[in-house]
């Protein structure tokens, strides 16, 4: 099987670690990508635990312009877990979602986890087309999972990504 870590993609943009600073703009972005945002403070005290990390991605040579997407993970037990991926409209499908999963994958590889999991609405096509295209594969089904705005409750994937 190809590794997406190994394999190339276009250095458009620059992946850094998710700082403190930063959680005015997680916020922000994740109000574009879900109906129920987490704030800032909540990003605050999700970064400062020990087994959460993540990164934000910037478009090269935007200089200290907001990020234009981030993920979150946390390892535990040599597991890690995708807390959230999100990337602004204005610059999906380029390629974004990709690395910041990509850095995520990096990361877990040099820890020596065993395995990555994420959950995903099982109506979000591009999410599921990008983790299957990262290696991903479906490990278990949760019906009625979300249930957001006017529409009928929707089931989430459960998704593994082998790192050994
Ligand atoms: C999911 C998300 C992070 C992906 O970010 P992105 O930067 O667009 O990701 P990429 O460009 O790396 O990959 C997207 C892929 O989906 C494909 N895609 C886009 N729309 C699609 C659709 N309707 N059906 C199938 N595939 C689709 C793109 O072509 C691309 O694949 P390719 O690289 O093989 O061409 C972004 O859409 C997002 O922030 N969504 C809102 C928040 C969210 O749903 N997060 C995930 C929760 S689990």
């Amino acid at each position: 099987m190809r590794l997406p870590f190994l394999s190339q993609r276009p250095r458009e943009f620059t992946v850094e670690p998710v700082h403190p600073e930063d959680v005015d703009a997680l916020a922000a972005l994740h109000a574009e990508g879900f109906p129920r945002p987490w704030n800032a403070a909540e990003f605050a005290s999700l970064i400062e635990q020990r087994p959460v990390f993540g990164y934000t991605a910037r478009p090269a040579g935007s200089g200290r312009a907001g990020p234009a997407g981030f993920v979150l993970a946390r390892l535990a037990a040599g597991e890690g877990e995708i807390l959230t991926v999100v990337v602004s409209r204005q610059w999906r499908n380029q390629g974004l979602g990709w690395l910041l999963m990509d850095a995520v994958l990096r990361a877990l590889h040099r820890e020596r986890a065993e395995a990555l999991f994420l959950e995903v609405d099982e109506t979000n096509a591009s999410a599921i087309h990008l983790y299957r295209r990262l290696g991903f594969f479906q490990v278990g089904h949760r019906p009625n999972y979300y249930r957001e705005g006017e529409g009928p409750p929707t089931g989430a994937l459960v998704m593994r990504r082998d790192l050994r």
